[in-house]
């Protein structure tokens, strides 16, 4: 990375800024962004968009604090690993979801947990917005590696097509311009790239969408709390790939 990236420090230590200076429940949101419960819902509506079944065996990279988890949790047979780099979103998660049987494990080495054909979705939400494209693409290598046959990876990205995404990088290159800001690292990608990752990694593209494209439908049974059932844009955008069967 270059030198000159001293603006730019890591997850774990930006939580720890929040938790320092605001009370848990907001240090944590701040840390992932905000809006827990629109996003959770939004995430959740999109796995079930692709097929995601009650008793799914999903694995949440970069589970944050858990707003993916927090809609999963009330499904009794949803199987759930959520990994994470910083212990201290971990725990928040393990304490919120009181679900004893969702696992909550610290991310090393960007390798995932599970042996061959364990899951049947991966998921990445605002995770490869903050890697490099090395670590993007070697968990993605992990994701064919643990999924089914058939099994789908989801993950959302920044994009330079998508004007509303423009004043993340604006925002970034203003730390550079200034050095009077240290925040956290945010990584755009290309559409026609990812699909040939896609293609080198064995993955079909199920669904390259725009993240202004209001293309997720929060149903009556998705629906929840000050969310209710329609259409939304998730902002970033995302991309869904497939494991081919046999
Ligand atoms: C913007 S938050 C998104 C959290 C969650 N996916 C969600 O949608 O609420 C990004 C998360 O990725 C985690 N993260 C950063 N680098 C990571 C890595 N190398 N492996 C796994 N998680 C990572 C951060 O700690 C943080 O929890």
């Amino acid at each position: 990375m270059s030198l000159q990236l001293n603006y730019v420090q890591s997850y774990a230590a930006m939580v720890r800024a929040y938790l320092a200076a605001y009370p848990e429940d907001e240090a944590v949101a701040r840390s992932v962004g905000g809006n827990l419960e629109h996003f959770g819902v939004l995430e959740h509506s999109l796995l079930r968009q692709y097929g995601l079944k009650d008793n799914g065996r999903v694995v949440d990279v970069g589970c944050g604090a858990g707003r993916l988890a927090a809609q999963l949790r009330r499904f009794p047979e949803m199987r759930y690993l959520g990994l994470d780099v910083v212990p201290e979103l971990l725990d928040y998660c393990r304490r919120k979801m009181a679900r004893p049987d969702f696992r909550l494990e610290l991310s090393q080495g960007n390798r995932i947990p599970l042996a061959d054909g364990e899951a049947d979705f991966v998921i990445f939400f605002s995770v490869f917005t903050h890697l490099l494209h090395e670590e993007s693409y070697v968990y993605l290598e992990q994701a064919h590696r643990v999924l089914a046959p058939g099994g789908r990876v989801i993950f959302s990205f920044f994009e330079f097509a998508v004007e509303s995404q423009w004043s993340v990088f604006e925002g970034n290159a203003d730390w550079v311009r200034k050095r009077s800001y240290l925040g956290h690292i945010n990584v755009f990608m290309h559409a026609e790239d990812l699909r040939l990752w896609a293609k080198r990694l064995g993955f079909t593209v199920v669904a390259m969408e725009r993240g202004d494209r209001p293309s997720i439908e929060v149903t009556p049974d998705t629906a929840a709390g000050k969310v209710p059932a329609g259409q939304y844009p998730l902002g970033q955008s995302y991309c869904v790939l497939e494991k081919p069967a046999g």
